[in-house]
């Protein structure tokens, strides 16, 4: 296949994200030998995917989802929109031999993301989750690290992701606060971004133990008018059991003041240890050896990393969520055109949202899960 043509469905943060992606990958992979066309777009309303098109650089708009995957001009979807929505449009994106690009968390339950993983496999086209922070290059070069075996056996993960955007209890109400457009809160939100970095550095999880919490029970309407209820979690904190035998914690919140994108992990391992923070995303800490006598070697992010010379020449000018989402894009394309699906696909979205599965099931019941593979 020499060109992909993209049919997306949503035009809102992860719409731009996508689109503006697509649109400079050929700057950065000048010998990338698939051309990315934007074809078509579909939002809420006409309105808004008429506007979409032309502010993002699609050739035309449809009113309705179906009308994007119905089109025989559209190769691959994106699926850019509330999870609720994920199951339905993946499942019809399937049945009409479309290669899928679907937004994170997969779907609403594990149910649905093994209906969408059979469905795609059924129709033998590519899938791939948006679990992009797992190729910001650090992330990627510390993967490669403990991959390569020269830290030894790991023995400890501990993520986070905090952000403080709902600290405010006066901040309305949006579809992210809903477990029927949702289907959790913070859990699916950011939750899955580090059950992904712990899957990706460290392996399969095998058991958890959760809590969770809701801090704040309702707000005011987004119309302005009223107060609705909060059904979803606010904040998550839980320990993990690895199948390599190690062992873990994440805490995701929203609700830490001062925090904005506080994404991060620390793996100490029998060699070492390492430590990412994605509001630091081009820097790498490394400590070699059973004592780190040295404590951390701060490595700065450049040409010499994953995709580092796809970028910019020298280290410390730096990457950001735009050229995250532009490895994904290519990563997705190149997924198309040799057949192969990339990671994450949807049967690493499965496991994904088995642990989410199993962290609800743990804090609600206060006792270990164990993740099925
Ligand atoms: N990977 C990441 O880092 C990341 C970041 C943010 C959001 N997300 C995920 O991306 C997805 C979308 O989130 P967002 O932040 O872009 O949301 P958003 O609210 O900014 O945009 C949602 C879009 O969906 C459109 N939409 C709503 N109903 C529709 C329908 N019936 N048909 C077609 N379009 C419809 C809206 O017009 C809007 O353009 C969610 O699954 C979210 O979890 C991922």
């Amino acid at each position: 296949m020499t060109r992909v043509r993209f049919g997306f469905i949503g035009a809102g943060f992860m719409g731009k994200a996508h689109s503006q992606a697509c649109r400079a990958l050929k700057a950065c992979f000048p010998d990338f030998p698939v051309q990315v066309e934007l074809t078509t777009i579909a939002a809420a309303s006409a309105a808004t995917a008429e506007a979409a098109a032309e502010r993002f650089g699609f050739a035309s708009f449809e009113r309705d989802w179906r009308d994007v995957i119905a089109r025989d001009d559209v190769d691959a979807v994106s699926v850019l929109v509330a999870n609720r929505f994920h199951h339905e449009i993946v499942l019809a994106a399937a049945a009409a031999g479309k290669h899928i690009l679907c937004e994170k968390p997969m779907a609403m339950s594990v149910v649905e993301a093994e209906e969408m993983t059979a469905a795609a496999e059924r129709a033998d086209v590519r899938t791939m989750l948006c679990f992009n922070y797992r190729r910001t290059p650090a992330v990627l070069y510390a993967q490669e690290l403990l991959a390569s075996g020269a830290f030894g056996q790991p023995y400890a993960f501990r993520g986070v992701y905090l952000q403080d955007w709902l600290a405010d209890p006066g901040i309305a109400s949006n579809w992210r606060l809903r477990q029927d457009l949702a289907g959790s809160g913070t859990l699916g939100d950011i939750t899955s971004h580090v059950i992904d970095f712990a899957q990706f550095l460290l392996g399969d999880i095998e058991r958890v133990n959760g809590l969770m919490r809701t801090w704040v029970g309702e707000r005011p309407a987004p119309d302005g008018d009223g107060r609705v209820k909060v059904d979803v979690d606010d904040e998550v904190m839980c320990l993990l059991e690895f199948a390599n035998g190690a062992i873990g914690s994440i805490q995701a919140t929203r609700f830490a003041p001062g925090r904005k994108n506080f994404l991060g992990f620390e793996v100490n391992c029998e060699g070492g240890s390492l430590i990412f923070d994605y509001e630091r995303m081009n820097e790498l800490w490394i400590s070699r050896g059973h004592a780190g006598t040295q404590g951390f070697e701060r490595v700065v992010i450049g040409p010499d990393h994953p995709y580092g010379k796809r970028f910019w020449p020298i280290p410390g000018i730096g990457v950001g969520f735009h050229e995250i989402k532009m490895i994904e894009i290519h990563d997705f394309v190149r997924s198309v055109a040799t057949g192969e699906n990339a990671r994450p696909d949807f049967a690493d979205g499965v496991q994904n949202q088995r642990v989410l599965h199993a962290l609800e099931v743990s804090a609600a019941t206060g006792s270990w899960q164990r993740v099925p593979s």
